[in-house]
């Protein structure tokens, strides 16, 4: 199934020192983070502690959606039923929703694709926008992507899955069996009421995994190929995993390429 190839992170091991001036020296050269994993894995968690340490913002796909959904614009109509159902939304209703986020002036210094690409397709058409648009049109670095595997135990993420409450106000994610709210049913942030997603019934969530193993599992593939992918280990506790991801992320650094379209 999944391969891993982990970091090695010592358990409890922290990223010390010389932090903020590492942010100072690089901030405008972060460039796009990209996490992928299996619904669960952990990477709306993941993304808000990314986006809390660098100041760059999250751009979740399936948020994006879902607020399409709630205001009742056309895509959320036509994506309400397919979403309801587990499975992907098609690729074309997804481009000009992401371009037009990406086009927004924040995410100049860099930003994180939570849950998009999904598809070889969008892979693709992320590479061919990133060169011909995002880079091609600005003064900005042009920073190869980093891809993020989450890799997690399969059995680990319905219990995740189903265990999982999201604040209404500004979705912070809790987890009633690993990280339960102090208040039951209300967000420690802002005090909002917690609410189970409506595509985590154990039938949807079976159809989320097995649109993963089919359409996203190739994506893994895509960036494997092209050398992008590094994998870290999201059975651990969410600061040990987030551990792991700033140490990819800091040693990426600001990689300043002259030909982005080849990732090798
Ligand atoms: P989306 O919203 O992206 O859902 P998903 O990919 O199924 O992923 P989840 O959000 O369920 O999981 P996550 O990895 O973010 O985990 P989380 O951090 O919340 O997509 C929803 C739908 O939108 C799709 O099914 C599709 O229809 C559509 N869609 C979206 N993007 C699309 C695209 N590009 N193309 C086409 N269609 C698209 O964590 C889960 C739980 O685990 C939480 O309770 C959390 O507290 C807990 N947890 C997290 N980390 C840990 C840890 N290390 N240890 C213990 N518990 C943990
Ligand atoms: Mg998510």
């Amino acid at each position: 199934m999944v391969r891993h190839d982990f970091l090695v992170v010592p358990r409890g091991g922290e990223l010390k020192s010389g932090f903020g001036r590492w942010v100072e020296d690089t901030s405008r050269s972060i460039g796009p983070i990209i996490l992928l994993g299996p619904p669960g894995a952990g990477k709306g968690t993941q993304a808000k502690r990314i986006a809390e340490r660098y100041g760059i913002p999250q751009i979740s796909t399936g948020d994006l959606l879902r607020e399409n959904v709630q205001r009742g614009t056309e895509l959320g109509a036509q994506a309400k039923e397919i979403m309801a159902r587990g499975e992907l939304v098609p690729d074309e209703l997804m481009y000009d929703m992401v371009a037009q986020r990406l086009r927004q002036v924040d995410c100049e210094p860099g930003f994180i694709l939570d849950g998009f690409p999904r598809t070889p397709a969008q892979a693709g058409w992320l590479d061919a926008f990133l060169e011909n648009e995002f880079f091609e049109n600005s003064d900005r670095d042009r920073c190869v992507p980093i891809v993020i595997r989450i890799g997690v135990d399969y059995n680990e993420l319905l219990c995740r899955l189903t265990g999982r409450r999201t604040c209404l106000a500004s979705g912070h994610i809790y987890n009633v069996y690993f990280q339960p709210p102090r208040v039951a049913d209300t967000c420690d942030v802002d005090g909002s009421k917690l609410v189970i997603r409506n595509d985590d019934s154990e039938e949807v969530i079976g159809e989320r995994l097995k649109a993963y193993e089919l359409q996203t599992q190739p994506v893994v593939d895509y960036y494997e190929r092209k050398g992008r992918l590094v994998s870290v280990n999201g059975d651990l506790p969410a600061d040990q995993v987030a551990e792991q991801i700033f140490r990819v992320i800091e040693s990426h650094g600001a990689v300043e390429v002259k030909d982005a379209s080849h990732g090798g």
